[in-house]
């Protein structure tokens, strides 16, 4: 199902109108499709159904709890990185059991969190982690499970900002080191060395980099193994690719599956898998209002009421959304070419897209940016002292607000002014 389609011109979520959301709770507001985000996640476990691995939804991609809920209830783990989404997947009413603590930079404070809610392991990205997790584990008198997250140096075909697994980022263990760290990981007497992960990078488009990085990650296993380390996980991470522009291709999950299969039967694992983007971005939209329109010498500029402080991924890393309008006007009225859809906010790479085309628009106009599910809302700022847009839930006719939008007040309440400028 797609999450978005138009009927009689205008466009639904599911079978909601999204100007009737408009007309009630007023712009910009994220929206989700309830379905889709489920089908998404279905889609993956029914693929790999053959060794039933456990799908851990990262967080970091969409950490409202209504959509932790959503994912907690169809028996989803998730993937963490800070001790608040921690708490967060604990709120939405997952299991400790099904959670997986990653991140570079774990302070002993989340540690002592992760620990003392019994969570099912961390994925340790260096040493000096090892040991902060060990002593934690000491005090607590628990053997705590870990995996090792290992950069296995593959070089997957994406924006150099989101990948990960190549020799020269700060993630992981480097491929060449990680037997020996392994071994010492092992030794630790609080620490039970269960797995092995990598995650390469996101939106990651074709199959073959995740195979190649579960290719080293079984030499390394098999190593292990005959040294007497039988692990018991192997995690994949997360990356899988969707379709921005219509033209590109969906991932193939099958041919993942196909290569991925046997290999862990091979190895007697369970197969972990940490997707975000492939569950959540497509299923959400950001929906915006043209403010004014402008005419300049080299351009047009298409001047809306959200911004990058809404949809920070355009500015950060040039990223394309495909940008419609809610409702479909008749072909033959005026088109506007070479139109940059931008915010309100005081800098040039405010913009959410460039050298668009659009027909008959005009101010006071619905347009919604597609394929914002993921990465969109959780990396909101409330820079300029923009509250924060809405999130809401479309499940079939029904529509229900997931987040508030904030209020000035919202944005001032914790700061003070100190007595002596009173
Ligand atoms: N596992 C780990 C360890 C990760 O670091 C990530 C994403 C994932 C799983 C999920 O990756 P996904 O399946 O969503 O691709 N803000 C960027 C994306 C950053 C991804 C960071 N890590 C963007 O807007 O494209």
């Amino acid at each position: 199902m797609s999450a978005f389609t138009y009927i009689d011109n205008h466009l639904y979520c599911e079978k909601v109108n999204l100007k009737k959301i408009a007309q009630a709770i007023g712009t910009p507001f994220y929206v989700y499709s309830y379905t889709s985000i489920i089908e998404n996640f279905k889609r993956i476990k029914k693929t790999f159904s053959a060794i039933s691995p456990l799908i851990a939804f990262s967080v970091k991609s969409n950490s409202n709890r209504a959509i932790l809920r959503s994912l907690a209830r169809e028996g989803a783990g998730f993937d963490v990185v800070s001790g608040g989404e921690l708490q967060r997947v604990l709120q939405a009413g997952g299991s400790p059991q099904k959670i997986i603590f990653a991140g570079v930079g774990k302070t002993p404070d989340e540690v002592e969190l992760a620990v003392k809610k019994n969570i099912l392991m961390f994925n340790v990205e260096s040493l000096p982690e090892a040991y902060l997790i060990e002593e934690i584990g000491r005090l607590y008198g628990r053997k705590q499970n870990v995996a090792l997250r290992i950069n296995p140096d593959v070089d997957p075909d994406t924006h150099r900002y989101i990948t990960t697994g190549k020799k020269e980022n700060k993630f992981g263990i480097p491929w060449e080191e990680s037997e020996e760290v392994a071994q010492e990981v092992a030794s630790l007497e609080h620490l039970a060395l269960v797995g092995l992960h990598s995650h390469i990078g996101s939106q990651i488009t074709s199959p073959e980099a995740h195979i190649l990085a579960m290719e080293r990650l079984r030499i390394l296993a098999k190593k292990l193994k005959s040294s007497g380390i039988e692990l018991k996980y192997i995690n994949i991470g997360g990356g899988f690719s969707i379709q921005y522009v219509e033209k590109e291709k969906p991932y193939k999950l099958e041919k993942l599956a196909a290569r991925i299969i046997p290999l862990v039967k091979e190895l007697g694992c369970r197969l972990i898998m940490e997707p975000g983007r492939y569950i959540v971005g497509p299923a959400g939209a950001l929906v915006t209002r043209v403010l004014f329109i402008k005419n300049a010498v080299e351009k047009n500029f298409v001047i809306v009421d959200s911004a990058m402080t809404d949809l920070l991924r355009p500015a950060l890393y040039g990223a394309y959304h495909r940008i419609v309008p809610v409702v479909r006007r008749n072909s033959s009225r005026r088109l506007i070419e070479n139109a940059d859809v931008v915010g309100p906010v005081c800098e040039s790479a405010d913009f959410l897209g460039q050298n668009r085309r659009f027909r008959g628009i005009n101010p006071g106009d619905l347009l919604c940016v597609l394929d914002t599910g993921a990465y969109g809302f959780v990396m909101t700022s409330q820079y300029n002292s923009r509250p924060r847009s809405p999130e809401v839930l479309v499940r079939g006719t029904r529509w229900f607000i997931i987040r508030e939008r904030e209020r000035i007040k919202d944005i001032t309440r914790l700061e003070q002014v100190p007595d002596f400028l009173i």
